[in-house]
């Protein structure tokens, strides 16, 4: 390939050589380490799947219990943290609130040791433990109320949900909400991981590693679809209208939210098992007629757009499972944020096993030799 040659997007251009995940997107084949995302789904927890990208194998049963032990009991955050969130407006997106607590964290433990593996492991654990208690924390405070401390006596996932309702949640819908973290973990050499890995290519702390990628997963054409999809469900409002609204929108060449993939030519092996999740919780907690009007979306984009291997991806059906827990529409980035710590975190750890910093080049399209006009006769 010629140095000059500029692909738009980066389109097919290897930033990293990477062992952590790996897509087949003709196939819809997605594995962490070598293993099959459904397999994990069902098998596996958030924590342990988290020690799997982040360290390479599965932990033995002593190291799964010492790492969850650690994570368990550095959940709770400063309070000068919360004091700070409590100044963020109400108003203020929930990812632009994460985003600045998380380089906040960077203040209080930031030392760049990162020679040093009991560093490595403070900040994984760190992070992986504080994002979901701020996330939470957030979410109370801007609604006026004070945050829930975190309950060492619940697991990941069940310890989010109750700082988030102030109840403990079901079974069910801890273990379901549990693989969708799972499910949202890690997705190789996406936009925010990229992001990640150019910011720990500078070798800076963690926390601004991950505070760069928060930011760049917040757009609507990365995570921030899965609030687009509900916006879009609502605005359709019912089956019959489901049609129409497909036919205007591609007529005037909008993309529909929650489908395409630059990988996935075929339908996204996560929205799969994520539609199934959220026809489990249907079955538990009651119907959503939004849940209708999403299969017809599907049926009527498949006629229209299969043929461009445009199918359902990750953010399709993850909104309606969300919904379903009670959560509101504006956490759900933050939620893929929370999972995604796992992914960000094992390309830092890659990043620093062989770096180098990046620096790509550019195809200058500018000026040359133009003249300096006074601002008089501009
Ligand atoms: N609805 C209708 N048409 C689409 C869609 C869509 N959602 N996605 C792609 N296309 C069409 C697009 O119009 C173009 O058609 P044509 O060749 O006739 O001009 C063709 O497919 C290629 O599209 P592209 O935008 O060049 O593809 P990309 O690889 O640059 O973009 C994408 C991938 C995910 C950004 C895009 O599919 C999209 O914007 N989807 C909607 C937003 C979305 O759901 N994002 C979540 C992505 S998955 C999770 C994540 O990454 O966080």
């Amino acid at each position: 390939m010629s140095v000059c040659e500029f692909k738009p997007g980066l389109e097919g251009i290897p930033a990293a050589q990477s062992s952590i995940s790996f897509v087949d997107g003709q196939q819809g084949l997605l594995e962490y380490r070598g293993i099959r995302v459904e397999d994990l789904a069902q098998k596996s927890t958030f924590l342990e799947t988290s020690y799997l990208l982040i360290w390479g194998e599965l932990p033995t049963r002593e190291q799964l219990a010492a790492f969850e032990h650690e994570v368990r009991y550095h959940r709770r955050i400063k309070y000068r943290i919360r004091d700070m969130m409590k100044c963020f407006p109400e108003s203020g997106h929930p990812m632009d609130a994460l985003q600045a607590s998380a380089a906040a964290l960077g203040l209080f433990y930031s030392r760049r040791d990162l020679d040093n593996p009991a560093y490595i492991r403070d900040a994984v654990v760190r992070l992986l433990a504080k994002i979901p208690t701020m996330v939470a924390a957030f979410d109370l405070m801007r609604k006026g109320n004070d945050p829930v401390r975190p309950r060492d006596d619940l697991d990941y996932s069940a310890n989010f949900l109750y700082m988030l309702n102030e109840r403990e949640p079901d079974p069910l819908a801890a273990r379901i909400f549990d693989v969708c973290l799972m499910l949202h973990a890690e997705h190789t050499m996406n936009a925010s991981t990229f992001s990640a890995r150019v910011t720990a290519s500078t070798l800076t702390d963690p926390y601004a590693v991950v505070a760069s990628a928060v930011g760049t997963l917040g757009g609507p054409l990365h995570g921030g679809a899965n609030e687009e999809v509900i916006g879009m469900l609502e605005e359709i409002g019912s089956v019959e209208n489901v049609r129409p609204y497909i036919e205007e929108c591609l007529q005037r060449k909008a993309k529909i939210m929650g489908f395409g993939h630059r990988v996935y030519k075929v339908k996204d092996p996560r929205a799969t098992i994520l539609q199934n999740l959220a026809e489990q919780l249907f079955e538990k907690f009651g119907h959503d007629k939004y849940y209708d009007i999403a299969v017809e979306i599907e049926r009527v984009a498949e006629e229209k757009l299969s043929q461009k291997g445009i199918f359902p991806n990750v953010d399709f059906y993850s909104g309606l499972v969300y919904r379903k827990l009670g959560i509101p529409t504006d956490l759900f980035t933050p939620i893929f944020a929370i999972a995604r710590v796992a992914g960000w975190l094992a390309h830092w750890k890659e990043q620093l096993a062989e770096n180098r910093i990046f620096r790509p080049t550019q195809v200058y399209s500018g000026l040359h030799e133009a003249d300096y006009i006074p601002i008089e006769q501009r």
